[in-house]
């Protein structure tokens, strides 16, 4: 597991390639979201952090809800289909992200 942590310290683009089958959700969102959303905060819309004040005044309660946001996001965030982030992996990360961001 130590090996994809040195690979989320890459950020942004170079992440990309992270997605592999074991990653776990605090690796895939260090490798994949904490470029724009460093500690559950937001740097380009600061109204839509990851805290759980946020996310429930915008209805994302849930991994399921999470995991659609992430397949159709807002404007500014990347777009992460099937293919860039399979339903295994979004849902660790939405897992990840309810137990993290209080
Ligand atoms: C390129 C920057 C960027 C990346 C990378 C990114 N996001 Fe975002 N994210 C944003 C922006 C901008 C918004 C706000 C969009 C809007 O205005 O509706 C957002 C919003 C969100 C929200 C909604 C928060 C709320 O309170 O409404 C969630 C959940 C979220 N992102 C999860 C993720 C996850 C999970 C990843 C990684 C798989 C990720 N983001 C990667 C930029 C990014």
């Amino acid at each position: 597991m130590k090996r994809f942590t040195v690979a989320a310290v890459a950020l942004t683009s170079t992440a990309l390639f992270v997605a592999t089958a074991c990653a776990s959700g605090e690796e895939i969102f260090n490798a994949k979201c904490m470029a724009c959303h460093p500690n559950g905060g937001n740097i380009i819309n600061k109204s839509k952090t990851l805290s759980k004040k946020d996310r429930e005044a915008n209805k994302l309660k849930t991994t399921k809800e999470l995991v659609k946001y992430m397949r159709n996001p807002g404007p500014g965030m990347t777009k992460f289909d099937v293919k860039a982030l399979p339903d295994k992996d979004a849902k660790a990360v939405a897992e990840y992200i309810i137990k993290t961001f209080k």
